[in-house]
């Protein structure tokens, strides 16, 4: 294991020692931004593996493996994802990382979203568990809720891989932060009860979502999450998303997240249920929309 200053140090870090000029990598997409984009700013090309509304999110496994190359060095899956709540059935997951495996590929499995599997889905096999290349990251900031302590890790089998992002980050940051590392153990001892925490305020947000999107299932097309804390809802009608959000927060102050700021197309937008005062924001939605 490697510890970083959060899973974003992790990000660039490996993606930097691991994909260059020539190198190909598959990264699902929509999702969070460095995962595809520091391996295009160190020169590789990265295919973005989408994932559809119309396949309820889903992980189209064989559609990956297809977008798999002799030059490709690295897949990348967020799983719970952000900003969908896919998660891969155990098969089609154990399916990938064979697939990895046999072309001695390292699979990144971005798990900073892992322990909010909703609906008592058993987490994944770890990618660092999966095979010798796989990898798994981790992070305080999003199950564990200890955001401010920007303290993440990556773990693998394969050591020469640590080895190399080791000395990337003499480069970066060196080491982290001893008080922080000090509280991600604390936060870390208390595990069962931080995570019980926020699986309860995950699980009541996502009754209340559930809720608002039955009773509002002319204005929103909605898929549920299948873990994480983030869900990606689609306003139907005419107006673009980017306008009805611009409204709501000037209106209400409650910010939506529209899907073209990360060049989605469509009209989703992003919505985040891992704060307690979901039910507040969820109100002040419903007033504006009753006035129309
Ligand atoms: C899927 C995913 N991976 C990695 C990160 C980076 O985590 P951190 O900002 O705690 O380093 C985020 C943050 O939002 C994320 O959503």
């Amino acid at each position: 294991m490697l510890v970083f200053a959060g899973a974003e140090e992790a990000i660039f870090c490996l993606s930097s020692v691991l994909l260059g000029p020539g190198d190909h990598a598959v990264v699902t997409w929509p999702g969070y931004q460095s995962l595809y984009e520091v391996g295009r700013a160190a020169g590789a090309e990265v295919t973005l593996h989408e994932l559809r509304e119309a396949d309820g999110w889903s992980l189209d496994v064989e559609r990956l493996i297809a977008a798999i190359r002799p030059e490709t060095r690295l897949v990348v899956v967020n799983a719970p994802h952000n900003p969908t709540g896919m998660l891969p059935t155990p098969a089609e997951w154990a399916r990938l990382g064979d697939a990895c495996a046999d072309r001695g590929i390292h699979l990144l499995a971005d798990e900073v979203y892992r322990y909010l599997e909703l609906d008592d889905a058993e987490p994944l096999t770890a990618g660092a568990d999966l095979f010798e290349r796989g990898i798994s990251m981790g992070v305080m900031s999003k199950s564990f809720a200890l955001a401010g302590l920007r303290i993440g890790w990556l773990a693998t089998r394969d050591r020469d891989l640590l080895d190399r992002c080791a000395r990337m980050k003499d480069y970066t940051t060196i080491c982290s932060s001893t008080p922080s590392e000090i509280l991600a153990i604390i936060g870390l001892r208390a595990r069962d009860r931080v995570l019980a925490r926020s699986r309860r305020i995950v699980a009541d947000n996502l009754d209340v979502l559930d809720d608002l999107f039955r009773r509002r299932a002319d204005r929103f097309a909605w898929v549920r999450p299948r873990g994480g804390s983030i869900g990606f809802p689609r306003l139907l009608g005419d107006e673009p998303i980017d306008a009805f959000a611009g409204r709501l927060v000037e209106a209400e102050g409650v910010l939506l997240l529209p899907g073209s700021q990360f060049g989605h197309p469509g009209n989703h937008f992003r919505i985040g249920f891992g704060r307690e005062n979901l039910p507040a924001a969820v109100e002040r939605l419903e007033a504006f929309l009753d006035r129309g």
